[in-house]
């Protein structure tokens, strides 16, 4: 979808470039309330695993024995695939551009992106992972 918003947007504003920086989530129709994603067996600790919320693509994130925490899978840059990227610590780094975001709560760590990974609330209840978009 997030795509397909962008394209509208190139070609309905003559002379923008489509590579311009139009944030890649932020016409996301992320879920303000609970919806259920994963098994929670089938989330294996350390693993970043995209799934989808309502259609938008979410990225899980299970630290060693620890909670479960959930950030846009699209990158707001120009739309990288973080479940691919790099993670070292509580970060994953975009493996297209090198952006960095706390996988805690998505926070720009440092760009080229100029905005923050949209957060998820995650709820694991009777073996089954559901997530909602945080405020
Ligand atoms: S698409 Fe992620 S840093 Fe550019």
């Amino acid at each position: 979808m997030t795509d397909k918003v962008s394209d509208r947007l190139v070609a309905a504003l003559p002379g923008l470039d489509p590579a311009a920086r139009v944030n890649r989530t932020a016409f996301e129709d992320r879920p303000a309330e609970w919806v259920d994603v994963l098994d929670e067996s089938a989330l294996q600790e350390q693993t970043p695993t995209r799934v989808e919320a309502g259609g938008v693509p979410v990225l899980l994130w299970r630290k060693e024995k620890g909670e479960t925490w959930a950030i846009a899978a699209t990158c707001p840059h120009l739309g990288g695939p973080l479940q691919a990227g790099t993670i070292a610590g509580d970060t994953v780094t975009c493996p297209w551009h090198g952006s960095v975001f706390c996988l805690r709560d998505g926070a720009l760590i440092h760009g080229p992106a100029t905005t923050s990974a949209p957060a998820y609330d995650v709820r694991v209840q009777n073996g089954r992972i559901s997530v909602r978009a945080r405020d």
